[in-house]
């Protein structure tokens, strides 16, 4: 089947209470992993890519690989989303490329750092959501900063600084008419997210149960959203890794979230850790190789495994049948 919809499978998710992962990728063998995933677990899957993504595999590479995995994998209906978008500019070039979704983050600025005004994020996010709608793509809007800035996305600090305010998400969801919203509850971009475990004081699981109860039709995103597993961060620093101690948001927390609203999970680091450990550990144990499909392989493994355990716990896993694809002609028709 075509790429699909986000709002698609979002408006699925709300009916059946349950999140979908979403994934970064920037090469082959994180797609193949996904899907691999994917098809083990029968899950519908969101595949993202940010700026650094698409430009690291070229746009067009990219987006072939992504149109081979949906010949490959015709049974699971997939998005290709923009993870991170940081102007319309940068939207419009993804929904020129036939990404089904795109991410508008105008809670900062175009240097993806600098917070912006409620003003100026209304303004670029319905620029986006008119192209966006006209062709049946889905928007993802943000309003509040998450912390951290190890990967370029994020207003630094500890993502405690720019909480969403719900009065205001409230009022962004009827200026702007996404179709999901992102929002700060404390978690932040990357490894480094919190120094002890978290708990409901740390992630605002309150500040959430608010948003939701005011815009109940809007389907929530938590970004920051991987775990950072410390056998993941022990297999990196058993072979010549250095990571400093450090904490995730525990997948309890993020099914509190999707209790309350929370349809779209991201997940980027978790992934990057399963396959560093995995290349490392072949590097280690057997130094006289070097065919990169030694490594890569394993690395494939590791994260697919994360991803498939992610699928169960979100509650996405057997939910692919269910969902009948809409052409995206046929979805900007009920957007007019
Ligand atoms: O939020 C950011 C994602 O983890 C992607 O990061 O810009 O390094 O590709 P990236
Ligand atoms: P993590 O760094 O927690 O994986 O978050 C990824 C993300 O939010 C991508 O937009
Ligand atoms: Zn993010």
């Amino acid at each position: 089947m075509p790429l699909v919809s986000m709002r698609q499978l979002l408006d699925e998710a709300a009916k059946g209470g349950y999140g979908v992962g979403a994934f970064n990728v920037n090469n082959m063998e994180q797609i193949q992993a996904i899907m691999e995933a994917a098809r083990e677990t029968e899950s519908p899957v969101i595949i993202q890519a940010s700026r650094g993504a698409r430009s690291y595999s070229q746009d067009r590479f990219l987006y072939h690989l992504m149109l081979a995995a949906t010949e490959l994998y015709p049974e699971i209906p997939t998005v290709l989303h923009l993870d991170h978008g940081n102007s319309p500019e940068t939207c419009q070039s993804a929904i020129d490329l036939g990404f089904t979704s795109v991410m508008m983050d105008g809670s900062l600025l175009a240097d993806g750092k600098t917070p912006s005004s409620y003003e100026y994020n209304v303004d670029v996010t319905r620029k986006v959501v008119a192209a966006a709608h006209a062709k049946g793509v889905t928007v993802e809007a943000e309003i509040g900063c998450l912390g951290g800035i190890e990967d370029g996305h994020g207003a630094g600090g500890s993502g405690m600084e720019h909480l969403t305010d719900p009065t205001q998400a409230e009022q962004f969801v009827k200026d702007t008419n996404c179709d999901a919203l992102a929002i700060a509850i404390g978690t932040s971009h990357g490894a480094y997210k919190f120094t002890r475990k978290p708990d409901g004081e740390v992630l605002k699981m309150d500040v959430l149960i608010d948003i939701h109860k005011r815009i109940p039709t809007t389907h929530l995103v938590m970004h920051g959203s991987s775990s950072v597993p410390k056998d993941l961060q022990d297999i990196i620093n058993q072979y010549g890794g250095s990571l400093k101690p450090t904490w995730g948001v525990p997948v309890e927390e993020i099914q509190i979230g999707i209790k309350n609203g929370v349809r779209k999970i991201n997940v980027d680091t978790d992934n990057r850790l399963a396959m560093t450990g995995a290349i490392r550990k072949v590097l280690m144990e057997t130094p006289e190789k070097f065919d990169p499909r030694d490594y890569m392989k394993p690395a494939r493994e590791a994260m697919k495994k994360v991803v498939a355990q992610r699928m169960v716990q979100f509650g996405q896993a057997g939910k692919a049948k269910s969902i009948t694809p809409i052409p995206l002609p046929e979805i900007a028709k009920l957007y007019a």
